[in-house]
Order: C-alpha cells, then structure tokens, then sequence
C-alpha cells in the first residue's frame, strides 16, 4: 500500500479562504491587516520567496509592503527601518527576510522587532512563549506541519516523533510543538550516533535537515507520518525534499510531497499570524 499524500496546496487554499474571510471582517471595522518583508541584498531565493509572501498577501486582502535595500545597508540604518515599522499602525506584522548580509547582526535585528508584530516567532519572546505554553507567535513552518498533522485528524498523544534537524526556524520549535500534543519527541542532529535506531521507533518523522535522501524507506517504521520540510535539488535540477519520496511512500500511511506540502503551508501561517496581530492590535 502506497502513502496518503498531505497536500499542503489544497490545505492552504482552504486556510487562506478562511484568512481572507476575516481579513475582510477586521476591514469592515477599519482594520486592514498589514505585513512589512524587508529584504537586504539580492539573494535570488530570497526575492522568490518574498515576492511569493507580497503575492499571497494581496491574494488574500492583506496590506503589505515589500522593502529592497542594497546589501551594503547597515546594520543600524536596518534597526532604524526596523524601528520605524514597530511604530507604524498600519503595519502588523514584520517580517526581516533572512539570511541577512554578513556584516549585520540578525539576531540582534530580530530582538529589535516588537514581540507583538514578529508574525516569524523567531524573537526570543516568541521562543520563550512557545516553550513555556504562553500565547506568542509561533515560527511559520513548524506551525504549517501541525496544521498538516491536524488535517489528517492525527493524535500525537502518547506516539514518539521524531525532528531530525535542530535549527531554531524549524527542528527546535516543531519538538516543542509536538511536545505541547503530548508526543514523547526525539530531536536528532549532525551528531546522532544511529539515526536509523532512532527513526525506525517512531510514528511521526519531520525531516528538516536541508539535504537529499536523508530519510529512505529502510528507516521508516511501516504506518508512520513523515513530514518533509526540505528544499533541495536533485541531480537534474528538480526541486526535491530531505525524503526520499519514491522509496519512503511505499512504507508510510501518511507523506508530504515536495514541492506542495510544507512549502506553502509556511506561507499561509505568514498570513494566519499576520491575521492574529491585527485582530490582537484591537
Ligand atoms: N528565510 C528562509 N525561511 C525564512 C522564514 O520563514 N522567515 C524569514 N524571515 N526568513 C527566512
């Protein structure tokens, strides 16, 4: 038996329904949530995916503004625009396009962002909120993965899950949001002595380690949910994630495909974050 697929692009279209539904109820009362990207540089991925949230944004009746500024931009001109946003009324939420160029400090733009407009949750209030169970944002892509595991009516109380990846975008706050369900949660990593030990023990796998092939078909228990939040290449060029689809397809119950799974899952809580700031900023 082959894997029920997740299908992220089917999910999100529903979802943003739903965000353009209430974005349009806040707007009657005056309100149009509003999302600032602010990009540094000319990282070619990078002016994908933030042309890709300025799109969905509009798609869905959201206000946003799309800031371009040269690579060589300070550090402290950033924290100025940074700044000037967190005071701006017509904006909800900011969002600071990452990587940013060597010469600036992101962690120290991150902090400079309100903890009420970080629709990323990469501030460590947000962090701190989410380990704590406190309301916050939570980072889009660990919390686009639990809208796929609720879609398809998963219980995770009591099942094992396995993160491998421990990144603080995706791996570190997807344990903790598994954790929150009652998982008993697994984080593996670069240093992992056996991972196949590992995942082979587990009923739910999210791979989020950016590299090909990480996850084959011999280390997935038969029944488990696998998660792939990877975005890679393969050897044609394709866009491919960290499992491998063709093998682990035919062992799980349940798989994400890349691209359509967790790709545009992490656009649509942009959004669903953005929503909650604005109906929040009331
Ligand atoms: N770079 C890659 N993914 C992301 C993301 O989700 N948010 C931001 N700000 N930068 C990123």
């Amino acid at each position: 038996m082959t894997a029920q697929l997740i299908d992220g692009n089917a999910l999100s279209r529903q979802l943003r329904t739903e965000v353009a539904t209430q974005c349009a109820q806040l707007k009657a009362r005056g309100i149009t949530p509003g999302l600032a990207v602010v990009l540094v540089g000319d990282n070619p991925a990078s002016q994908v995916y933030v042309r890709n949230k300025v799109k969905a944004c509009a798609e869905a009746g959201l206000h946003s503004v799309l800031e371009n500024y040269d690579a060589t931009l300070s550090e402290a001109a950033l924290l100025a625009r940074v700044e000037a946003l967190n005071r701006d009324p017509q904006i909800h939420g900011i969002l600071v396009q990452l990587p940013l160029p060597a010469h600036i400090d992101a962690q120290k733009i991150i902090e400079a962002i309100a903890p009420a407009k970080d629709v990323d949750g990469f501030h460590v209030a947000s962090a701190g909120a989410l380990m704590t169970g406190m309301p916050g944002f939570w980072p889009c892509t660990p919390f686009g993965c639990m809208k796929m595991l609720e879609s398809i009516g998963y219980s995770l109380k009591g099942k094992h899950a396995v993160v491998i990846g421990r990144s603080n975008i995706v791996g570190k706050p997807m344990a903790l949001m598994l954790l929150a369900q009652s998982a008993t949660v697994t984080i593996c990593h670069s240093a992992t002595a056996d991972l196949k030990a590992m995942t082979l023990q587990a009923d739910v796998i999210v791979a989020a380690v950016g590299k090909r092939n990480v996850l084959t078909a011999d280390m997935v228990k038969p029944g488990a949910v696998v998660i792939d939040v990877g975005m890679n290449r393969d050897t044609q060029g394709k866009l491919c994630g960290d499992v491998d689809f063709e093998g682990v397809r035919q062992v799980a119950n349940y798989i994400t495909p890349v691209p359509g799974g967790v790709g545009p899952m992490t656009i649509t809580m942009l959004l669903v974050n953005t929503l909650a700031a604005a109906q929040a900023s009331i």
